[in-house]
């Protein structure tokens, strides 16, 4: 079960070079703890991988990967109320919503294309078009690889919040094998994020001659429309999807800057607090599809940091400091990354 010396290239969206002195593809959790035993493993640091795509590999990485690979999907439980789905950790999450709708059990609509697997989808609590995996997370399966024991995890244990979770905040310690997700009988369409809106109006203009009426699939075809529009194909280039988190400030830093840039695009928190678009600052600070040795902002996205051929980690590392750099410079804006650096 375990290999050596594996190429990661392939198994990185942004595909840089890397390799895992020691690799192990985990279809059953329960098996684990007796591989790690392995004397050969003692004491080497774990990576837990899913589809890659929101990792920067700065090296080789000298432990031990698992590569999560648990399969299966099926409903679970079906009320009045809810269908309570279940995905294997190692399912593909644009499979897994597309399946959904076919079944007719809507609510991940606004998830679609989302590059990535079921098992990393609360890792980062994923989240687009106005929907975060949070609102529609039931429970989870993990082993705790600290103790060698499963547990059963819902939303209070998990710490959701904006592209964060207790599985990114302990890196290494939770392996998902299996997520459930609730989603609610009652459908209500979530169309409030503007771009969201705009493609559905386009698209529901001729629904009274009843043509296209708005529906979960209407929904997800707008939002793998707009994602095809500006978000790079990590088949075609390498990339990880947003490469910084929207900076958010509090009430009177966003008051100080909007006085300088009123277009700066803003989304109020429940806390008062104020989300920005990292994108526009760094479009405004001139780094959109500018590029910095091997790696550039997007053309069409500036939060995205795309591989134009060769790029190592180290070149990762680079634009993105200078990049958050001048942000900060310019606004007093200090930009988190999004992926993970391993
Ligand atoms: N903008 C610019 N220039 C750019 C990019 C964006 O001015 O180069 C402006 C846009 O005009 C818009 C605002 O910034 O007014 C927001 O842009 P967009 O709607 O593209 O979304 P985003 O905030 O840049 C976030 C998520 C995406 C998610 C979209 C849609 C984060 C870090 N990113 O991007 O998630 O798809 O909203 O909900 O929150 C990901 O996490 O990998 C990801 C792609």
């Amino acid at each position: 079960m375990i290999t050596r010396d594996v190429d990661l290239r392939p198994l990185n969206t942004f595909s840089l070079p890397a390799r895992a002195a020691f690799f192990v593809t985990v279809d059953d959790p329960a098996r684990v703890p007796a591989v790690l035993a392995d004397p050969a493993l003692a004491g080497l640091p774990r990576l837990i991988l899913g589809g890659g795509s929101n990792i920067v590999f700065d090296g080789d990485f000298s432990g031990v990967v698992l590569k999560i690979a648990c399969a299966g999907r099926r409903l679970l439980c079906d009320d009045e109320e809810a269908w309570i789905v279940e995905a294997g950790a190692g399912e593909n999450w644009h499979d897994f919503v597309r399946w959904t709708l076919e079944q007719g059990w809507a609510g991940l609509e606004n998830l679609a294309l989302i590059p990535g697997t079921v098992g990393a989808a609360p890792v980062q609590n994923i989240g687009a078009y106005g929907l975060e995996m949070a609102e529609r997370f039931e429970s989870l399966d993990a082993l705790d690889l600290s103790s060698g024991e499963m547990h059963v995890l819902r939303v209070e244990d998990c710490a959701f919040g904006y592209r964060d979770s207790r599985f990114k905040r302990e890196p290494g310690r939770w392996l998902i094998a299996r997520v459930r997700f609730r989603l609610p009988r009652r459908w209500q369409a979530r169309i409030q994020y503007a771009e969201l809106a705009r493609e559905l109006d386009e698209r529901t203009k001729c629904a009274e001659r009843g043509c296209r009426a708005l529906t979960p699939q209407t929904v997800a075809d707008a939002v793998a429309t707009i994602r095809r529009r500006k978000l790079p194909d990590p088949a075609e280039i390498g990339n990880a999807g947003s490469f910084f988190k929207n900076p958010v400030v509090d009430a009177a830093s966003y008051v100080r800057l909007a006085a300088v840039y009123p277009q700066l695009p803003h989304y109020p928190q429940a806390d008062g607090s104020e989300k920005l678009a990292a994108g526009w600052l760094i479009e405004q600070a001139g780094w959109k599809g500018r590029r910095m040795g091997p790696v550039a902002c997007f053309e069409r996205q500036a939060l995205v940091l795309v591989n134009l051929g060769g790029a190592r980690g180290a070149d990762v590392r680079r634009i993105a400091h200078a990049v958050g750099n001048d942000v900060e410079e310019r606004f007093g804006v200090r930009l988190e990354v999004e992926p993970v650096f391993v």
